[in-house]
Formats: structure tokens, sequence, C-alpha cells
């Protein structure tokens, strides 16, 4: 079985991961605090962040793994779909490493890799499986037959979760990413208020109208009191939180309802929330489900994930083309 280094540049973490006989020996990251000054991130900062943090970090990875060059049977990375400018970089980093050294690469597509972070570590789901992937830029119904063979049965028409927690997060002055200072607050708070959940049907969803219901409802509300977002902090956190999450597994068991599958998972940055965490494993319960939710590491944006899928498009020889190149929209 192949030993893989594997790159994920696709938005503001360059990370990286070594994969051996499909066990992760190595997982690092390096943020990018430079975005937060500015309330999200800066596709061309970003950019030139991951070119500091690649070498440095390949470097480090490969030391943690204990491996040299001579061990690396393949350089995988993520082709897409993320910002261009961030592609770029890791999509080049890894061409260019696996010409030195003479190796094949392996492209992997970042929504895939979300699904992949199942295959990281036992228990794993059975498949088919059901995988309701949120994150920053994407929330996407998956129903996935077999490790590279998925296909997306329903998703955003407008704005991702994660966006919509980040926005309302900015809305009510909370820095960047809004998502876990909005789980945070939620806490210590009650959903006391009601939004509009939008009427987007079938499996479909849509966050978009959400965020001016938000917006219409705080400045209607500090009109009468200037001060209503910092005295009611809390209970508005657990408002949106209640409601990103009520469309979420509303929507997840109407995916399971129609397919009858009872294997049932969550992944992607958003799947980091408490909230949801909690509500979904309670509703599994009820419904018979068999659940699943990966490490939190593996959550949020990371490269075993990419390792894992890259492991297994290995074993078929489903290898890239040195001419290949990033690709910011990606379906699969
Ligand atoms: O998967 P991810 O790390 O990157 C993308 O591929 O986009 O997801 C990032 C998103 C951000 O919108 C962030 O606010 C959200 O995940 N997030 C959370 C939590 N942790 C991260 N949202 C809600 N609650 C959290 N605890
Ligand atoms: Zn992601």
């Amino acid at each position: 079985m192949p030993t893989i280094l594997a790159l994920e540049s696709s938005c503001d973490d360059t990370a990286c991961a070594v994969i051996k006989e499909n066990k992760i020996i190595a997982n690092l990251q390096a943020g990018q605090q430079i975005h937060e000054s500015f309330g999200g991130v800066v596709p061309e900062l970003a950019s030139r962040e991951h070119m500091k943090h690649i070498w440095p970090l390949v470097h480090e990875t490969m030391q943690t793994a204990a491996i040299s060059r001579k061990d690396i049977d393949a350089i995988a990375f993520t082709r897409g779909p993320g910002l261009i400018g961030s592609l770029i970089v890791g999509v080049n980093f890894a061409k260019a490493f696996a010409l030195a050294l003479e190796k094949p690469i392996i492209e992997v597509n970042h929504m895939q890799a979300h699904v992949g972070a199942h295959y990281i570590d036992a228990p794993q789901p059975e498949f088919p499986f059901l995988c309701l992937t949120v994150s920053g830029g994407h929330t996407q119904l998956v129903f996935i037959k077999d490790y590279l063979n998925m296909e997306v049965i329903g998703q955003t028409l407008d704005d991702a979760a994660g966006e919509a927690f980040d926005k309302a997060a900015k809305l009510f002055g909370l820095p960047y990413p809004g998502g876990p200072n909005i789980d945070q607050f939620a806490q210590q708070g009650k959903p006391v208020y009601e939004f509009n959940k939008p009427g987007v049907g079938d499996l479909d969803f849509s966050f978009s109208g959400l965020k001016t219901s938000i917006l219409y409802f705080i400045q209607k509300e500090v009109k009468k009191e200037p001060d209503f977002i910092e005295n009611n902090l809390e209970d508005l956190c657990a408002s949106v939180q209640h409601t990103i999450v009520s469309i979420l597994l509303e929507k997840l068991k109407a995916a399971a309802d129609r397919t009858g599958i009872n294997q049932i998972a969550i992944s992607g940055g958003v799947a980091a929330n408490s909230e949801l965490r909690k509500r979904f494993q309670q509703l599994g319960e009820q419904e018979g489900w068999a659940t699943y939710i990966p490490k939190f590491e593996y959550c949020t944006d990371n490269a075993a994930m990419i390792a894992v899928i890259a492991h297994h498009k290995y074993l078929v020889n489903d290898f890239a083309h040195q001419n290949i190149g990033p690709l910011p929209r990606y379906s699969f």
C-alpha cells in the first residue's frame, strides 16, 4: 500500500498530511491570521500566505511522519473547488515536487474529501450512506455508493450554511470566522427569536433570505433599543444557530426518508457546531439511524481528508497528468 503526501490549499489554511498504508501518520496545518482584521478571507493575501507556508509545512510534515523523499509514492493535492489564487499554489507545488521525485500526482475534489473524512477512522459508515456536507462555501446532501462513487442529491441555491453563520456573526459585530463565535455565545442563550425559514422545495437549501430576515429584525429592534444586540447577544446567537441547524436537519431527514438509507453522516466545518452535533445524534436515535461525525480536526479544512481520497484513487490507478490545472468551480 502506498505512502502519499497530500496538500490542501483551497481557502485560507495551508495543510499537509502523509498517509501510509491507509493510516494518517502526519497531519499539519498553517493558518492565516492576516485576514482577521478584514472580517473575511482576502484572496490575494491568502495566495501569498500559502506561498510562504507551503515549503516549510511540507518539510515539517515529512519530519513528523519520519519519511524521506524516496519513501513517497505519489503527491496528492486539492484541485478545487476553492479560491483560484490559493489553489494555484498547492497545485503547482504538488506538480513541481512530483516532477522532481519522478512520482505520479493525484488530484482531489475538496468536497469529496470532506465526505472522505469518514474513511479516516473507525467506525466508518457502511455503503451506501448519506452525508450532509456543510462548509463555508458549500452545503450538499451527498449519496455515497462507494469510496469514490458519490452523487450530490441536494445543495444550496445561494449561500452556504457556514456563510450564513459568518454573515450573521458579522451583523452582530463578531469577528471572522463567525461560526465558532456564534456557537460559543449560543451556549449561554435561548432560541427566543424566530426567523423565517426558506421555502425551497425538494432537497435543496437556501440561506440568503435568512440573512435578510436577521438584518431587518435587528434594524427594527435597534431603533427601539440602541443596545439591543449587546444586551441580547447570547439569545440572538442561539436563535440563529437553532434556525440554521433546524433547516439542515429537516432536509437531512427528508433525504433519509426519500432514499431509505439509515447510515447517515455529517462533515465539513459546520459539523464542528455543538448544536448540530447534538441534535443530529438525537434525531438519529429517534429515526433509528447509525450516525457518524468525523473527529473535530477532520471536520474543518485539513489535508488528511485529501490524503485518504488519494489513497483510494491510488489503488485504482487514478492518476492525473502533469498538464492539469486548478478548478475553482469543481462539481462532481
Ligand atoms: O470546511 P471549512 O473549514 O472550510 C470550507 O471548506 O469552507 O468550513 C468553514 C466554515 C466557516 O463558515 C465557519 O464559520 C464554519 O465552518 N464553522 C462553524 C463552526 N466551526 C466552523 N460554524 C458553526 N459552528 C462552529 N462551531
Ligand atoms: Zn472545506
